[in-house]
């Protein structure tokens, strides 16, 4: 059985002292609670200081993105050695506002996903149309060649540590989520497309995660359906009491 998995993209939010408030609510809202596997993922600046708050506890420390070399002569970018000294265990890759306004290709999104293996920090890999490709009945042959152009060249054992997290671009951020049927849809399409070019071990375990407006009243029909095994939450993972809700509605 998968176990679910919730992850909090905080993006562009919080201070080091407002992260820190938002990561020590959480904790004692939910450390201990054993049967889902729950990532923060705050702003780079604030990593250092939320693994200061977790890292004696079960939830795990993520960042939102990184650059493929382990360092250099790379202004601004930050590496996987980097984020794994932070105390990272996990980090988002190819999220659609990466895609969208820093232009990321998917030949860009393969070459993280590399780093981010060779460093031992699993990787999130966000799929997901925009709504003009939904309306034009493309949204399975966008997501195939994310995929295809994600995982180019990666092994089966290299499979066993990622997560996928489906993401429809018109659902995130605008309190529009896709029913759960459209959402288990494609992740039932992404589950067969595993199946195809990796193995049905790695079809059945590898985490699908679903992100677009999840909140605590919409987590519970998510998570009934087949191919849904947790969430990435933007908005909602920015406040104690609705990321903390979604955790606990995300069982039952
Ligand atoms: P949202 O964002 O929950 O605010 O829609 C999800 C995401 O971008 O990961």
């Amino acid at each position: 059985m998968r176990r679910p998995l919730i992850a909090g993209n905080w993006k562009m939010y919080k201070t080091s002292e407002e992260a820190v408030w938002l990561a020590t609510g959480i904790k004692k809202e939910i450390s201990g609670f054993k049967e889902v596997d729950v990532v923060l993922c705050p702003p780079f600046t604030a990593l250092y200081k939320v693994n200061e708050v977790i890292k004696d506890t079960n939830i795990k420390l993520g960042a939102q993105n990184l650059f493929w070399e382990d360092e250099g002569a790379y202004t601004g970018e930050v590496s996987a050695k980097m984020l794994k000294d932070c105390g990272c265990q996990f980090v988002i890759i190819g999220h659609s506002e990466r895609r969208k306004y820093f232009f990321e290709s998917d030949e860009w999104v393969n070459r993280k996903i590399m780093s981010a293996l060779n460093n031992d920090l699993a990787p999130i890999v966000c799929v997901g149309e925009t709504l003009e490709e939904r309306e034009k009945n493309l949204t399975i042959e966008v997501i195939e060649k994310q995929l295809k152009g994600a995982f180019y060249k990666l092994g089966y054992e290299e499979m066993k540590k990622i997560v996928i997290a489906y993401e429809p671009v018109w659902a995130i951020g605008t309190g529009k989520t896709a029913l759960p049927y459209q959402a288990e849809e494609v992740q039932n399409f992404i589950r067969r497309w595993l199946k195809d070019n990796f193995s049905i071990d790695c079809a059945d375990n590898l985490r699908i995660l679903y992100g677009g407006s999840v909140k605590p009243s919409n987590i519970k029909e998510l998570m009934r359906e087949e191919d849904i095994d947790g969430a990435l939450v933007g908005g909602a993972s920015l406040e104690v009491d609705s990321f903390t809700s979604i955790v606990r509605n995300s069982i039952n």
